[in-house]
């Protein structure tokens, strides 16, 4: 059910992808403009009338040429040394997304290593929080069957790997 893939996410055959986006939702590098390029210029268009996105927050739209029916935008923190609530922040995009994904009947979903790019998250720490809410959130959402954790290098599938072997709190002592 949760898995880490080594991945291009716009190739990924979802039902949603979450684009780690920033506060205009009008497209950007990394991610975010892999996202644009492969979904075409509708996706902007649909982007423009959702007048932006507070960060921890998300915003859904139609994946249009993208193999995903949906692109869930959700904006991550910038990172600042962690003393200005990034890691509640981070939490937020994860559970947002979901219940947008949820919400659009979606049953499988991929993220990417959000704010771990241009926004300076250390990889680790975020992926610690990107598991550790999906794991808690899941419970919510019984439609949701599949999570993916789309990793653009070897070293991060590898971080992501080591965490999903280990037991969820949830499960520990049983
Ligand atoms: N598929 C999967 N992961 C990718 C891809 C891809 N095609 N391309 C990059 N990554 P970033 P952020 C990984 O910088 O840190 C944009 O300009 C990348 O290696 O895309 O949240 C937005 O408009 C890294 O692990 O997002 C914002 O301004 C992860 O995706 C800003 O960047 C996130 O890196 C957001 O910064």
């Amino acid at each position: 059910m949760l898995s880490a893939v080594k991945a291009d996410i716009t190739t990924l055959q979802v039902d949603a992808i979450v684009n780690a986006a920033n506060n205009s939702l009008l497209g950007g590098g990394g991610v975010d403009g892999a996202i644009h390029r492969a979904a075409g210029p509708d996706l902007l268009n649909e982007c423009r009338k959702l007048g932006g996105c507070a960060t921890g927050d998300a915003r859904i739209t139609k994946g249009w040429r993208l193999p995903a029916k949906y692109v869930i935008h959700t904006v991550g923190p910038v990172w600042h040394g962690g003393g200005r609530g990034e890691a509640e922040l981070l939490a937020s995009c994860y559970r947002r997304s979901l219940e947008l994904a949820s919400g659009a009947g979606a049953r499988s979903i991929a993220f990417p290593s959000i704010s771990t790019g241009v926004y300076g998250y250390p990889t680790e720490q975020a992926a610690r929080i990107a598991v550790s809410t999906v794991r808690e959130e899941l419970e919510k959402y019984p439609g949701i069957e599949e999570v993916v954790f789309c990793c653009f290098s070897e070293g991060d599938r590898a971080v992501y790997d080591k965490l999903l072997s280990q037991l969820s709190p949830f499960m520990e002592g049983v």
